[in-house]
């Protein structure tokens, strides 16, 4: 691919956001998708419906592997875009100003290329395959830190809240062993908040390909280690489990995991 045409991805990406920045969910525009606290906006819509027209000009026979409106194409063996046209949506309804737009871009069902910008704080994050990670302009080099001197990062959805017994008996050791945990309430934030060094490691039980496909790149192009929590790869066809960090947060957090054996 050229230089032109990552520029134009990213442009796209740039433009999605300024949508999702200037709008501001009401309950005219709120539904309820399957489960508590499952919200969809006209704006996660319409978000995804300018990605998929503008990215089809720019690379016209590939796939489309995105959260809404049931456009979920197989990865298959040329391009596929998955998209999260607007990550943090219960964020968004409250107007807490912490969502992203999350375009990640597969070639032969691994990734290629990823963007995840917040539009609120003008932080375009983006990762080629084998070509580094830039916050903006400026690459991340991810170094070691260990656990006790980061913050822990982690989500959970009200919607898929049936592991939380879990969830939280992880969260509770994580937090024992590091400054502080969060919450973010965007995945694909918080994974490149990750891959910026603002926390250690990043953990969630059940993500799906578009919550974490752009950034899961992002991070490991800044050097940092993407798997499930078993330590197996994630998985870009199905949903899977996250555990994200710089390696050394990372390997301890597996240790401590695994040491609970639950
Ligand atoms: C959600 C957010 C949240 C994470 C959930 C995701 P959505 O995505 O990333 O932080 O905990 O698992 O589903 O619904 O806002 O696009
Ligand atoms: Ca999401
Ligand atoms: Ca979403």
């Amino acid at each position: 691919m050229t230089e032109t045409l990552y520029k134009r991805l990213e442009d796209a990406v740039r433009r999605a956001g300024a949508i999702l920045k200037d709008a501001h969910a009401t309950a005219d525009t709120t539904y309820m998708k399957e489960g508590p606290a499952n919200f969809v906006t006209d704006y996660d819509r319409q978000i995804q419906e300018q990605l998929i027209r503008e990215l089809r000009e720019i690379l016209p026979d590939s796939h489309f592997l995105a959260e809404e409106d049931h456009m979920q194409d197989p990865l298959g063996d040329g391009y596929c875009f998955i998209i999260d046209p607007l990550d943090g949506t219960t964020n968004f309804v409250h107007d807490y100003r912490y969502s992203c737009v999350c375009v990640g871009l597969a070639r032969h069902g691994r990734m290629h290329w990823g963007a995840v910008y917040n539009p609120y704080l003008e932080e375009m994050y983006t990762a080629r395959a084998g070509e580094g990670a830039y916050l903006n302009s400026q690459k991340l080099y991810l170094t070691e830190a260990h656990l006790e001197d980061t913050i822990v990062a982690f989500g959970c959805a009200r919607y898929n809240s049936d592991d939380t017994d879990r969830l939280f008996a992880y969260v509770k050791e994580l937090y024992l062993h590091s400054q502080a945990i969060r919450d973010g309430g965007s995945a694909g934030l918080d994974m490149c908040g990750t891959a910026a060094g603002r926390s250690g490691i990043y953990i969630e039980l059940r993500l799906q390909p578009w919550d974490f496909a752009a950034a899961s790149l992002i991070l490991q192009e800044a050097g940092g280690i993407v798997t499930q929590i078993n330590g197996d790869p994630v998985t870009l066809d199905k949903p899977c489990s996250v555990l994200t960090g710089n390696p050394a947060a990372w390997r301890e957090s597996r240790e401590l995991l695994e040491r609970m054996d639950i």
